[in-house]
């Protein structure tokens, strides 16, 4: 075994520092995650569905009220918000990086005759001009962008934008993490999360406060000592934060609210949902 390596990847990382092995798409790992999103009980890649749906209708009553709109859902996962705009006669396109919950996506629709289109696309490579009436991204998302990547997609939405259209998001705040210890753990199984073989897993959370960003590292060791490394980053948020970003990129009149069913803005809050406009 290469503990060298091992000791070596065990090192806090520089800011943003990325690894290049799959996570979303990896052929094991984003079964998983599936899994995990289509899990009711479970609230981690997706929220439940009650959320989702009162998501959906504040979404409808009160953010996409003009006439014939077209959304784009970014890293639409299993396609539960695609769906449910689709039904409330939107046309909306899905895209997300997971071949697996787009194929998911698409079988959830077959039978029915809805406006909507899936596509398997990295986000950050979008490349639409004033589209769109609104683009979403669900589930705290821009929180997992370096700030490179971020930046990459503030421009890429705006240009996805009609003029007047909204960008609707999610972050996490700084009181997700209040109650976490920056820890580390292991797991040794014969199969899990990480891969379908026996494994052992080393799991580490930094802090890197200059940036307001957490990282989850985790290193995983095969049976044949084949390392791969992972890497999460979580950026949270506040108003103010928040605000001098979306002013860099020709977003005008944000709202903020607690989450996304548009609960009042609390300042205890652990996600800040925010509604900004394309000037
Ligand atoms: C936390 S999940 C949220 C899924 C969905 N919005 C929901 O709330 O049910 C994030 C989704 O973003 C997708 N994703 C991550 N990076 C992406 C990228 N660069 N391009 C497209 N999709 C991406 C993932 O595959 C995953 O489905």
């Amino acid at each position: 075994m290469d503990i060298k390596k091992i000791i070596d990847l065990s090192k806090k990382p520089k800011l943003f520092e990325r690894s290049d092995q799959k996570f979303w798409d990896d052929p094991h790992i984003s079964k998983k995650m599936l899994e995990v999103h289509i899990d009711p009980e479970f609230d981690a890649a997706s929220r439940s569905y009650e959320f989702i749906e009162e998501s959906i209708d504040w979404l409808v009553e009160r953010i996409l009220t003009g006439e014939d709109q077209n959304i784009l859902d970014l890293g639409c996962g299993p396609g539960f918000y695609s769906k449910g705009l689709a039904e409330k006669g939107y046309s909306v396109t899905g895209i997300d990086l997971s071949k697996r919950s787009i194929e998911y996506a698409k079988e959830q629709i077959e039978s029915e005759e809805l406006d909507v289109e899936y596509k398997v696309q990295n986000f950050l490579e979008l490349d639409y001009d004033q589209k769109y009436d609104a683009v979403i991204m669900m589930y705290c998302e821009l929180g997992a962008l370096t700030n490179q990547e971020r930046d990459k997609l503030l421009e890429k939405v705006n240009n996805a934008l009609k003029p007047g259209g909204v960008f609707v998001f999610d972050v996490f705040t700084a009181n997700k993490r209040e109650e976490h210890e920056l820890n580390k753990s292991w797991d040794a199984v014969q199969q899990g999360f990480w891969a379908g073989n026996p494994y052992v897993s080393l799991t580490e959370t930094f802090f890197y406060p200059e940036a307001d960003t957490y990282l989850n590292q985790t290193i995983v060791v095969n049976e044949d000592d084949e390392i791969s490394l992972y890497r999460i980053y979580e950026h949270y948020y506040d108003k103010g934060t928040i605000t001098k970003v979306l002013d860099n990129f020709g977003f005008i009149n944000h709202s903020f609210y607690s989450d996304l069913t548009g609960k009042k803005y609390s300042p205890n809050s652990r996600t800040l949902a925010v509604v900004t406009e394309k000037l």
